[in-house]
C-alpha cells in the first residue's frame, strides 16, 4: 500500500515519529513535506497529500497539523477523498470500519506520540466493513457528483 504523508510546522514532530512507524509496517511511504519547523500554511501541505490520493497516486493519506482540523477541512474538498480526524482509537476504527476513510487526520497538538502511533496501528490494520456502510458512500458520491455539476454550471453562466 502507498501512503502520502503530509504535515505543517505544528506536525512535523510527530510526523517524523508516524514515518518511521509506517516503515515498520512496511508501507511504502512518501513524504509531501513540510520538512523543517518554520511556520507555513497547511492547505499548501494538505493539497498535495489530498491530490495525490484523490487522483489515485496514492493508496492513503496521512495528515497532521496542531488541531487536526484545517488539514480535515482542506482534504474534504477533494473528489473521492473522505478524510477522518482521528485523535482517539474509537473514532480511528470507526472511520475505517464505517467511512472506508483514506485519509487519517491528527492533531499534532493534542494527541501524544504513543497514542497518535496506536491510532495509525488501528487505522491501517482494520477494514472496511461494507454492507450498509457501502450504499452510504454511494451517496456521498453521488452528493460530489451533483455538486461538481453544479459548481460547472456556475462557471458555464460566468462566461456568458
Ligand atoms: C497552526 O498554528 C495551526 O493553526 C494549524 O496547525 C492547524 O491546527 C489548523 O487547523
Amino acid at each position: 500500500m502507498k501512503v502520502a504523508i503530509g504535515c505543517d510546522h505544528a506536525g512535523l514532530e510527530l510526523k517524523k515519529e508516524i514515518a518511521s512507524l509506517l516503515s515498520e509496517m512496511d508501507l511504502v511511504c512518501t513524504d509531501y513535506g513540510t520538512d523543517g519547523p518554520q511556520s507555513v500554511d497547511y492547505p499548501d501541505f494538505g493539497e498535495r497529500v489530498s491530490e495525490a490520493v484523490s487522483a489515485g497516486r496514492e493508496d492513503r493519506g496521512l495528515l497532521i497539523c496542531g488541531t487536526g482540523i484545517g488539514m480535515s477541512i482542506v482534504a474534504n474538498k477533494f473528489p473521492r477523498i473522505r478524510a477522518s480526524l482521528c485523535n482517539d482509537l474509537f473514532t480511528a476504527r470507526m472511520s475505517r470500519l464505517h467511512n472506508d476513510a483514506n485519509i487519517l487526520v491528527i492533531g499534532g497538538r493534542v494527541v501524544g506520540k504513543d497514542l497518535a502511533k496506536e491510532i495509525v496501528r488501528t487505522w491501517f490494520s482494520t477494514p472496511f466493513e461494507g454492507g450498509r456502510h457501502q450504499n452510504r458512500l454511494l451517496k456521498i458520491k453521488h452528493i460530489e457528483e451533483r455538486i461538481r455539476g453544479i459548481s460547472h454550471g456556475i462557471r458555464e453562466s460566468e462566461n456568458c
